[in-house]
């Protein structure tokens, strides 16, 4: 049985290299049976327990872990839909999955995209880990109307190969109650670099983690610690436990390029970087402000600041996409200077969803004062 399981895991390995066009190095996509189409038998079931540790192809699991089918009821009499295919996993109590990733790059920096529901628990947390690395991601606040959200999670990879884990570190009285969880993905990113002529590291927000092409509600990029690896390479997430949202040209409206960031958390998440900067010169930061086309019908206002200086920019939104550009003159008071966004307010859908100011397109420039001063001597 066993054996039949691992024959069926390497098999989907081989179609999904085939698939992505590569012969070497883990591709970016959905990792091997990451949507869960591939099942326990009906002999690895009891009800929707699974029973064996490695019932379901390409992962292993530990405790109370339940395979779910789109639709299926819920402890609390909700239905789910399921956001890819028609299966996901339910973590109780403790429990955990995990796979082995494969054809890593030493000290390359991969991010890992999943989806993630709340279902009966309230303050719902996912410790998801790349051995050594782990952090604990929050997913009590739920910004989509489906109740998925996709999480982006990143790592520096120490070895070729290494296990990722996600668990349910909760103690819910009913161990049935933990989320569930479905669509995980890879994607190589940064390291973090400089464009010509910008201050800012990834400052279009072009290398961010991936987002699936059925994923319609964007992707949150969690609140980190200091030292964590950014899904987006250069940028910091700064907050207790609220996210911002990476948005794509596919599914939403987006200032330049492919990708840009919605901040949905108000004032309690701050987007930041930080960039080296002389004492007393003078810089200028410039970005755009819009909205992200999802229907955030209001004047959005994002504040920027830098240094002992900042500004509040007001997008006047229709909900239909649109932007314009902002400036931050500041002097710099130290080597360093971490320039900040931050939603100035608690934005909603009509549908009661979050939804905020969209930043694009971030550049950080010095600001020749002396030399223009010098033409007029
Ligand atoms: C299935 O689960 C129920 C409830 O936990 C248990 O009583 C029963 O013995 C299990 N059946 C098998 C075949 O393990
Ligand atoms: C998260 O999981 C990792 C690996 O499974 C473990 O080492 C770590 O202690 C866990 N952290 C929390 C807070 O549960």
């Amino acid at each position: 049985m066993a054996e039949n399981t691992s024959t069926r895991c390497l098999l989907l390995l081989v179609l999904v290299s085939a698939a992505a066009g590569v012969a070497s190095g883990i591709a970016d996509g959905p990792l091997p049976n990451g949507i869960f189409e591939q099942g326990p038998d009906a002999s690895q079931l009891n009800g929707t327990r699974v029973t064996r540790q490695d019932a379901i192809p390409c992962w292993e699991i530990s405790g109370f872990v339940e395979y779910i089918q789109s639709g299926q009821n819920q402890q609390d009499g909700m239905v789910l839909a399921v956001p890819e295919g028609a299966h996901a996993v339910r973590l109780g109590n403790g429990a955990s999955i995990r796979q082995q990733l494969t054809n890593l790059a030493r000290r390359s920096y991969y991010s890992i995209t999943f989806s993630a529901a709340r279902t009966c628990a309230q303050a719902e947390q996912l410790n998801v880990s790349v051995a050594p690395e782990s952090g604990v991601l929050p997913i009590q606040t739920v910004y989509t109307s489906s109740g998925w959200d996709s999480y982006s999670y990143a790592f520096k990879a120490r070895h070729t190969t290494a296990w990722l884990t996600i668990q349910n570190p909760g103690v819910e009285e009913d161990a049935a109650c933990g989320p569930l969880v479905d669509a995980f993905a890879i994607k190589t990113i940064g390291p973090p670099h400089h464009e010509k002529g910008n201050m800012l590291k990834n400052g279009d927000f072009e290398d961010g983690p991936y987002i699936g092409p059925d994923n319609p509600w964007g992707l949150l990029v969690p609140p980190m610690d200091e030292d964590d690896v950014s899904p987006l390479p250069g940028w910091m997430i700064m907050s207790d436990t609220k996210s911002v949202k990476y948005v794509d040209a596919a599914h939403h409206k987006v200032p330049h390029g492919s990708y840009a960031v919605e901040l949905v958390a108000g004032s309690e998440c701050a987007l930041l970087q930080e960039a080296r900067t002389v004492a007393g010169r003078s810089y200028r930061l410039s970005f755009s402000v819009g909205d992200a086309g999802n229907g955030c019908a209001q004047p959005l206002a994002v504040k920027a600041s830098a240094a002992y200086s900042s500004q509040v920019v007001t997008y006047e939104s229709q909900g239909t996409g649109g932007s314009k550009r902002a400036e931050l003159e500041f002097a710099a008071i130290a080597d360093a200077t971490r320039v900040v966004f931050q939603s100035m307010n608690h934005y909603m859908k009509p549908d009661g969803t979050l939804c905020g100011p969209v930043v694009d397109d971030v550049s950080l420039v010095s600001v020749h004062k002396h030399a223009a001063r010098r033409l007029f001597m």
